[in-house]
Formats: structure tokens, C-alpha cells, sequence
């Protein structure tokens, strides 16, 4: 019997499988199209303390083995959330991780402070302090240690739910600030983000997205992912959930051997909105090939040259 369940904090998650926020919409959207029952967690598009229209387009674009994105948080707020999202997580099967965004300590606050309040089935919160598409917030937070720690020690102060810090590429030392996260409370954290990008049209000679720079997603920086991941497991001791380019069960394994201990698929749902339910199939063929018992076993495995 092939066990692809993973532990984190006091949950245990079917499968090591989620959707990363911003490309699976509010979780709800898509039922006819997926057995969201096959998911390992859903992680919900960025909320913020008010609605945003997010940035003018183009906002995405495709590159080679990637896509940018600057869609900057376009979201319905967190009032709407409450009232017309949160009543429908309540018959589902899948566990949703809310993530939130905010462009100050206070407004991360009063989002998190808000959800406590009211009754819901949300399992945790991931906090987006790495988009790098909004002026104010979003990566300001993730490139400064004091700020990483100051607004997870004021997150921990407001829930029990689990709470994960998704952390940014774009730093000079992404262990600085796992580490600051870990110090501070974070149950977990999730990397990476995207990473900053800029595509141009040789021939109209203009940028291809609206706001000059975007995030870079997809294939393209798996690597970056990996080796993201692989760097905060040998520092830190805390959880890590890697994201960065995973289309097919190997990918997954990459990041269990990195170091994580369950990943996100992101890009890979716009093409394929049921890809998670083949990467999962990967995963059990993997296990059987491999005569694995236990997937959460493969967790840093990763054989390194001395
Ligand atoms: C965006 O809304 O611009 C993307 C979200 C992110 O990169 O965190």
C-alpha cells in the first residue's frame, strides 16, 4: 500500500500535491473540470483588506518554458471573501490555505484579524510577502529580514492556523529570511515566488507587460526553485513547500529530495487545469517503480557531491 500522505504542523494532507494561490482562481471555479477531492490542499488567490482591479493590461505573457505575469493582486477583498467564498469551502473535502497580501504590517493584521472572527473551515493562511507586481508591499516585506520577523511574530500572535511565510527569489540570502520567518513562529514556509522578469517585442520595440517588469513563472526556474529550496532545508528545520515550475510527478520528487516536504503547482494549471490529478498518478507509479512505501520519506534525500 502506497502512502502519499504528508504531515504538516497537526494536518495531515492526502497527497503532497496543492495548487498555488493565484492560479487555481478561489478554489471554486473549475468543479466540473477537476476532482478538486484529488488535491492535495488549495491555496486561494491573494486576498487584500480592500478589492483591487489589480494592474492594466497586458499583464501576462508567455516566454520560453515560463510566462510573466503582473497582475497585481487583482482580488474581490476581504469582506467579499468572507461573505460569498467562505460559506462555500464548507462542503468540500479539500483543505483551503487562504493567502493574503497586504501593503503594511497593520493591513496583513486586520485581514488575518478579520478571518479569525468569523466561523470557517480554512486549515491556514500563506502570506505573500514576494509579489513583486504592487508599489507598496507584496516583496517589500520578503527582501527584509527585521520586516519578514516582525510581521510573522504579529501573523503567530493572531491565529493558531497554520501559517506560511511564501518567500521571494529576488534576495541576495533566501535563508536570511526563511530563518527569520522560523524565528519569528512561521509553521512553515513556501518558495518561491516569481522571479522578476521583462520581455520586449523586437519589432513594436515595446515591453511586453504593462508595468515594464513582471514575475517569471513556469519550467524556466525550476532550477532556481530547487536550489531555493534545497539552501533553506540545510539552514533552517522548518517546513518547506516548494513551487517553481512543476508539471509531472519527477518534478514533485526533485522538490521532496531538495528538501520539501509538499509542493505547489502553479503555472501548469493554466494549461492543464486537471494536471495535478496525472502529476498524482506520476507520484504513485513513481512510488511503485521505486518501491516506496512512503513518499514523505524522500524529504531532503538528496545524495550531494562531498
Ligand atoms: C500578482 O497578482 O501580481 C501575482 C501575485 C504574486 O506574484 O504574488
Amino acid at each position: 500500500m502506497i502512502d502519499l500522505t504528508v504531515k504538516l504542523k497537526n494536518i495531515t494532507f492526502r497527497n503532497p500535491v496543492f495548487v498555488a494561490s493565484g492560479t487555481f482562481g478561489y478554489g471554486i471555479e473549475i468543479p466540473d473540470l477537476v476532482d478538486i477531492s484529488r488535491l492535495g490542499a488549495i491555496i486561494t488567490k491573494s486576498v487584500t483588506l480592500h478589492p483591487r482591479e489589480g494592474n492594466p493590461p497586458p499583464r501576462i505573457v508567455e516566454t520560453a518554458s515560463g510566462m510573466l505575469n503582473s497582475i497585481g493582486l487583482a482580488n474581490v477583498g476581504v469582506d467579499r471573501y468572507i461573505t460569498e467564498l467562505i460559506p462555500r469551502y464548507e462542503s468540500l473535502e479539500t483543505p483551503i490555505i487562504m493567502n493574503i497580501a497586504g501593503s503594511s504590517l497593520d493591513e496583513y493584521t486586520a485581514i488575518l484579524r478579520k478571518v479569525e472572527s468569523v466561523s470557517s473551515n480554512i486549515i491556514g493562511y500563506e502570506v505573500n510577502i514576494s509579489c513583486p507586481n504592487v508599489k507598496k508591499g507584496g516583496m517589500q516585506f520578503g527582501v527584509d529580514r527585521e520586516l519578514t520577523a516582525r510581521l510573522t511574530e504579529q501573523l503567530r500572535k493572531c491565529t493558531e492556523r497554520l501559517l506560511i511565510m511564501k518567500l521571494s527569489p529576488n534576495v541576495t540570502d533566501i535563508t536570511a529570511i526563511a530563518a527569520a520567518a522560523e524565528n519569528a513562529g512561521a509553521d512553515a514556509v513556501s518558495a518561491i515566488n516569481t522571479v522578476v522578469g521583462m520581455g520586449i517585442d523586437a519589432i513594436t520595440r515595446k515591453s511586453k507587460i504593462y508595468m515594464t517588469y513582471g514575475g517569471l513563472s513556469g519550467p524556466a526556474i525550476k532550477p532556481i526553485g530547487l536550489a531555493a529550496v534545497h539552501k533553506i532545508h540545510r539552514k533552517c528545520s522548518l517546513p518547506i513547500i516548494g513551487i517553481g515550475g512543476i508539471t509531472c510527478g519527477n518534478d514533485v520528487v526533485e522538490y521532496l529530495l531538495a528538501g520539501a516536504i509538499a509542493v505547489e503547482v502553479g503555472t501548469a494549471n493554466f494549461r492543464n487545469p486537471g494536471i495535478v490529478q496525472a502529476i498524482v498518478r506520476d507520484l504513485y507509479t513513481y512510488c511503485k517503480e521505486q518501491k516506496i512505501d512512503q513518499i514523505s520519506g524522500l524529504s531532503g534525500g538528496v545524495e550531494t557531491y562531498p
